[in-house]
């Protein structure tokens, strides 16, 4: 499966959507955008095409991946569907939130996709170039970010090619992604709902529809390989909550500060989050060590600073 491919760029018309649903049931990888970062897709029933995935990301262990669906009907079909979910579902679907919840019998997704674990990541993606080729594919698609493993997310489709050409089979090329980080990540057992990432949505906004807070993962048992502290990670290395850069070093800046690349000149949250993973990307390009301004610790900042915790920390090595 190593053997350089040629890496197909596909626009986001009829005919590009069939192709890559084409290559998809034919047991390829194809990436993809959606409203959060670009996901390499896979069908999440084909063991193979879904090994796939992971030999071209070389992620090192099989971490569990989100399942995509067109419609939230089909997640009744594949996990135990509480009236919890139903109510998040009606709330936040299509959109970036997925929710981890029991596998039913029959489910029919590849055990590689689970990584083994008795419960499934699900989320109906909201971007129409995702949820057109979901509808072409008529399957569920296992879909990781579209990056070599451990680095930044893309979120365009150079970023992709980048990192990514000659390893997978396509790219559907439908320019940048608006939300800019991952999805947020809700495990539900019982009545319980915990925050397992933070993400495109704000803690908050889930809060108020469920009228409870959400609990956080205290057990280290929770597999969520967001969760490996390295992550993220550019070559070079980061400094958080830098008010100037120092000698050497390139800045990330956030409101009106002087910086080299700013996420937000005027402090927006959302542009901040739209803007984190490509700024990261030039930076890094740059080979210099990154200086980050500070990022209020509400709303979507919360995704933003966990993001950055993650690119700064001291790396895992894979
Ligand atoms: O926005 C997103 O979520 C993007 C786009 C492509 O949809 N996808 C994404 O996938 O970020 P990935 O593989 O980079 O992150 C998947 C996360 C991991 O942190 C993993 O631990 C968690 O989902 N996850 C998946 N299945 C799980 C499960 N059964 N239990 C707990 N966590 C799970
Ligand atoms: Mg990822």
């Amino acid at each position: 499966m190593n053997t350089a491919r040629i890496t197909q760029i596909l626009a986001p018309d009829a005919a590009g959507i069939q192709t890559a649903a084409a290559l998809i049931a034919a047991g390829q990888q194809v990436a993809f955008p959606t409203e959060t970062v670009y996901g390499l897709g896979a069908d999440a029933r084909n063991a193979s095409a879904v090994a796939g995935i992971y030999a071209a990301k070389g992620r090192p262990s099989f971490n569990p991946l989100i399942v995509h669906l067109a419609r939230a009907e089909q997640a009744a079909a594949l996990v135990d569907w509480p009236e919890t979910a139903a109510l998040l579902a009606r709330h936040f679907w299509p959109g970036p939130l997925t929710m981890v919840l029991p596998l039913k019998d029959g489910h029919g997704i590849c055990s590689l996709v689970t990584a083994g674990l008795d419960t499934l990541a699900v989320r109906v993606p909201a971007h129409p170039t995702a949820a057109a080729l979901l509808r072409a594919c008529d399957a569920p698609l296992a879909a990781p970010s579209a990056n070599p493993s451990g680095r930044i997310s893309a979120t365009t489709p150079e970023h992709v090619r980048a990192g990514l050409d000659g390893r997978i089979a396509g790219i559907l090329a439908d320019g940048p992604c608006p939300v800019g980080v991952e999805s947020t990540i809700v495990g539900i057992t019982g009545t319980t709902c915990t925050q397992l990432r933070a993400g495109g949505i704000a803690r908050g906004a889930i809060e108020e529809v469920l009228g409870a807070p959400l609990t956080d993962p205290t057990d280290a048992s929770i597999t969520a390989p967001g969760q490996l502290t390295s992550h993220y990670a550019p070559g070079a290395a980061v400094r958080l909550n830098a008010e100037t850069a120092r000698a050497g070093e390139v800045m990330l800046g956030f409101g009106p500060k002087e910086a080299t690349l700013n996420l937000s000149p005027t402090g927006d949250l959302t542009e901040a989050a739209a803007n984190l993973f490509a700024h990261l990307h030039l930076l890094d390009a740059m080979g210099k060590p990154i200086a980050v301004a500070p990022i209020p610790e509400q709303g979507l900042g919360r995704a933003i600073n966990d993001r950055l915790r993650r690119a700064a920390a001291p790396r895992t090595g894979d």
